[in-house]
């Protein structure tokens, strides 16, 4: 792949780490995240353009907390502190940052002090700029050499640069859409400070992964473990498209998924031409949940089975030497901690592996590097049908994590076909694609109801929709009541072993996405 130029995010914890990264590449350069403590010498052999540094939930005014490696400043590279990635750099250089009574958080106006290079062709109204705050610090003297660029009524220096060094500093946040023009000013970090060249477009990106692929491969065979979501489908379209019947994709009915998925997800591919082989394992993945209650108990038992299953099913497939995963780069990011531990880590993840490891296989995973966003982008280039790169996430364990309690087959299909009337009416009321996810949950709560004359006393389901950007946060879905009523109803009328509907009314945090 073309990453001649590269931005690194040192990353100091924020939430919007990862945003950062992205806005870098949608205006088309190569971003790389790293941890904020990583050693100089690893930075270096990428031969970065230019560094941001995140914000982050931490103080500097406290000794134990993460700081900017003053090395950092002896290597000419451009540097832009963002947020405490800012407050950072101005005390490593004798400027001082106050813990301030007053917390800012969300819209604040800033007015430009001064011109940057930061600022070149930023339209500030009347001398305004509307951007988005977080922080409960405040830089409040700079170090030498270093001039305030912008200030808000709560925040004297909201922005600087050095005089002679390409060092940035903002308070706000210019990654998030809130901030009129943030794209703009991350456009001019990148091209007009760090001189990048654009090299991060789709097309270079599916050539580069087409001869990564084929250089790596040759005409050895493959096999992928397809769930029918985006990122495995998106491989074994890309891996069809370099190796054809080189590739076998092995699709596990675990007996939690949604309803006809199975026949879905098989006619999708079968109509590409890919050839996928079905192992119908829901006896297996249903009799070791017996009795299960606990979900990460749940999670380890499917986990395992799968393994077990996939395994099982790979012997099949004569002279296999590749293993493809659909890994992704926020799966990556979020593996990797602290270099040296200090550093507070407040992602967790979900998709850890175990199968590269038991399987003696080389380790293909040619989405490595991309955000969710751009491997749905190249889905749609590489012809993933839409009907599978527009669905929302589902989880690995499946049904098992949305019924409260043990898992029963009677439940799983009481729950399939609840939440496929949901979903069909949230694409029939054009609400689905506006929602990040939504799904039923299943609550073995008896309720007592009438239906028609008839006294009813069954279990609970919740609806659950939510929107988010990154699933890390999500805030739950105001959908129109009268939405909400017809959804219900449907469900009450259709199914007889269910008495009630409520809806989840609460975001992430505090709770999670899921209720398991
Ligand atoms: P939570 O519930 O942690 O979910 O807010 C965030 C996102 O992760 C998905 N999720 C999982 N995905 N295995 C998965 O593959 C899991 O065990 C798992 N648990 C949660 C969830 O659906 C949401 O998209």
């Amino acid at each position: 792949m073309s990453k001649n130029d590269t931005i690194i995010i040192l990353d100091f914890g924020s939430q919007y780490t990862q945003l950062i990264a992205r806005r870098v590449r949608e205006v088309g350069v190569f971003s790389v995240i790293l941890p904020c403590d990583i050693d100089i010498d690893r930075i270096k052999l990428l031969n970065p353009k230019g560094i941001i540094l995140s914000g982050g939930p931490e103080t500097v005014t406290e000794s134990d907390t993460p700081k900017i490696n003053k090395a950092l400043f002896d290597t000419k590279i451009p540097l832009l502190g963002i947020c405490y990635g800012m407050q950072t750099m101005v005390q490593e250089l004798g400027g001082s940052v106050i813990q301030s009574n007053k917390r800012e958080f969300g819209h604040a106006n800033i007015e430009k002090t001064s011109d940057s290079k930061l600022f070149d062709g930023i339209n500030f109204q009347k001398n305004s700029l509307n951007v988005w705050m977080s922080h409960g610090d405040k830089v409040s003297t700079l170090p030498d050499s270093f001039n305030a660029i912008a200030k808000s009524e709560n925040c004297p220096i909201a922005g600087f640069a050095h005089s002679e060094e390409a060092w940035f500093g903002l308070q706000f946040h210019p990654e998030v859409t809130h901030t009129n023009e943030g794209i703009k000013i991350i456009e001019n970090f990148v091209y007009k400070i760090c001189n990048c060249e654009k090299n991060w477009d789709i097309t270079d990106i599916i050539d580069g992964m087409k001869s990564y692929v084929n250089s790596k491969v040759k005409n050895e065979k493959v096999i992928l473990g397809l769930s029918g979501g985006v990122d495995s489908s998106v491989v074994a379209m890309l891996l069809y498209q370099c190796i054809k019947e080189n590739l076998t994709c092995i699709f596990v009915d675990n007996g939690l998924l949604r309803l006809n998925e199975v026949e879905e997800v098989l006619d999708i591919f079968s109509e590409v031409g890919i050839n996928v082989h079905l192992s119908s394992a829901s006896d297996i993945f249903l009799s070791r949940l017996e009795g299960i209650k606990d979900p990460e108990q749940k999670r380890i038992i499917i986990g395992n089975a799968f393994i077990e299953v996939f395994e099982e099913e790979a012997k099949k497939i004569d002279n296999v030497n590749w293993l493809a995963q659909g890994t992704i780069y926020p799966d990556v990011i979020e593996s990797s901690a602290s270099e040296t531990g200090n550093a507070s880590v407040i992602k967790s993840h979900h998709n850890v592996g175990g199968l590269p490891e038991r399987m003696n296989l080389n380790l293909l995973e040619p989405l490595r590097d991309l955000f969710k966003d751009e491997v749905r982008n190249i889905g749609k280039n590489l012809g993933v049908p839409s009907k599978i790169l527009g669905r929302h996430p589902f989880p690995g364990p499946g049904l098992a994590i949305r019924i409260m309690g043990e898992v029963t087959k009677e439940r799983l299909d009481i729950l399939r076909i609840a939440d496929k009337i949901f979903i069909d009416e949230l694409i029939n009321a054009n609400l689905y694609d506006n929602l990040g996810q939504a799904f039923v949950v299943y609550l073995p709560v008896k309720s007592v109801g009438v239906v028609g004359d008839t006294r009813r006393y069954e279990d609970v389901l919740a609806l659950r929709a939510v929107t988010t950007v990154d699933f890390m946060t999500a805030t739950w879905a105001d959908l129109p009541y009268g939405f909400i009523a017809k959804v219900s109803n449907r469900i009450v009328n259709e199914i007889s072993q269910i008495s009630r509907v409520v809806y989840d009314c609460t975001g992430k945090p505090p709770a999670t996405i899921e209720w398991e």
